[in-house]
């Protein structure tokens, strides 16, 4: 069983106060907050080793390429996958999936779902790929009836909270010829990950949203993946040789590395990782359906609202009609705007997401122009769910009475 106490204790910022009210952070689907350990850390490399990887001869140079190289291999274990190459630090999960748009042309038709975030939406649109969307159910039917080059899909939305069934997807997808890119953006904070037994070909991810720093993020490909595609960015630290008219790019995974790498944030990265490991994930799953199946069930006391699923659209049916939602739940509230709620409940410390998530097809799918989102990390706790329903009808009763 995880103990919420003794993981929040670990959490500076969940001390503060927003006017006077401790804070309620239940926006961890937007970003996690950050654990000492990982302050620590990076703060440590800054103070006693910071300076360039890959680039010096003299004995913090060569450190701080150690420890990039270190991180790198913890995230190919946290990811289980086979060649620490096969691991490229990027700036954000955004970064990732356009490096692998990068490499997709007008000729490519790329399959995506309506629960796709813009991030795995506008890189292949920019790329004038040709675009066929699924709902899942018919995307055995796109796969049979069309040459798609690759299939790009979350490993859980950000809307939603729920799974795409991913293996099967790949199965279908590798069947047809074609390859799979799974965002696990969302995923990855909640449910362990093994690229080699999904043998997903690209899968991405940022760092911020697993407990660690902002300003990186993972591509995994495989290795055959990653030496037929070709550098988004070009620079130092990814060049072997230059000639007059051309270059000749280093091996996999620095060719696509190009600049001073972020040491500290991957240092960040792999300390978050190596934190989290100190938790089960069967613990964790458990913990946090424990907070989100609470979170149903006191949300659906408060009238007029409705909590968003893909069949049926109603909080009211019977649980084993709808998808199970992992992360986050989001949900409308009827005659009050998303933007109106959030920021009341802003005003009394409580934090949640308002808008369409950078996910218009989902909202638009549903019928609806935005929902408001709770999302939930470790470090949430049941007494902090129970504040939501007396601050929403507060929050209500404040909109009616201006
Ligand atoms: N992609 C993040 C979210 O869903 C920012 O909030």
């Amino acid at each position: 069983m995880l103990d919420p106490k003794a993981i929040r204790s670990q959490f500076p910022l969940l001390l503060r106060e927003i006017s006077g009210e401790p804070i309620v952070y239940l926006d961890s689907a937007a970003t996690s907050q950050k654990p000492d350990a990982v302050l620590e850390a990076m703060m440590n490399v800054y103070r006693t080793s910071n300076a360039n990887a890959h680039r010096g001869m003299h004995p913090l140079a060569e450190e701080a390429t150690q420890q990039y190289e270190k991180a790198r291999a913890t995230v190919q274990k946290f990811l289980n996958a086979k060649y620490a190459e096969e691991i490229v630090f990027t700036k954000s999960c955004t970064e990732a999936i356009n490096l692998v748009a990068h490499t997709v042309s007008q000729q490519d038709h790329i399959v995506l779902s309506l629960l796709e975030h813009h991030s795995n939406i506008i890189p292949w649109m920019q790329r004038d790929a040709h675009i066929h969307w699924t709902n899942l159910s018919d995307l055995e039917e796109i796969l049979r009836t069309h040459t798609i080059s690759l299939v790009a899909i979350t490993g859980q939305s950000n809307v939603l909270g729920i799974r795409p069934p991913i293996e099967e997807i790949i199965q279908l997808s590798h069947a047809a010829g074609a390859k799979v890119l799974v965002d696990a953006a969302q995923l990855v904070a909640h449910h362990p990950i093994h690229v080699q037994k999904l043998d997903c070909d690209f899968l991405t991810f940022s760092s911020h949203k697993l407990y660690g720093p902002t300003g990186i993020g993972v591509l995994y490909a495989k290795r055959e993946c990653l030496e037929e595609m070709s550098p988004m960015l070009g620079g130092g630290g990814m060049v072997y040789s230059i000639a007059e008219q051309s270059f000749t790019p280093l091996g996999i995974p620095e060719k696509f590395e190009a600049g001073t790498p972020p040491v500290a944030d991957a240092i960040g990265l792999a300390t978050a990782i190596d934190w989290l490991a100190h938790y089960d994930w069967k613990d964790i799953e458990e913990y946090e359906q424990h907070l989100l199946r609470h979170a149903e069930e006191v949300l659906t006391t408060i009238p007029g609202l409705t909590i968003l699923n893909l069949q049926p659209h109603s909080a009211k049916a019977p649980r084993g009609d709808l998808q199970p939602q992992s992360g986050c739940i989001s949900f409308t509230l009827a005659a009050v705007h998303p933007h109106d709620l959030t920021e009341i409940l802003g005003r009394q410390g409580i934090c949640l997401r308002a808008g369409h998530h950078c996910a218009q097809p989902i909202h638009k799918h549903l019928g609806i122009a935005a929902s408001t989102r709770l999302s939930v990390g470790i470090y949430n706790t049941i007494e902090e769910i129970n504040l939501l329903p007396s601050a929403i009808e507060h929050a209500q009763h404040v909109l009616a009475t201006t």
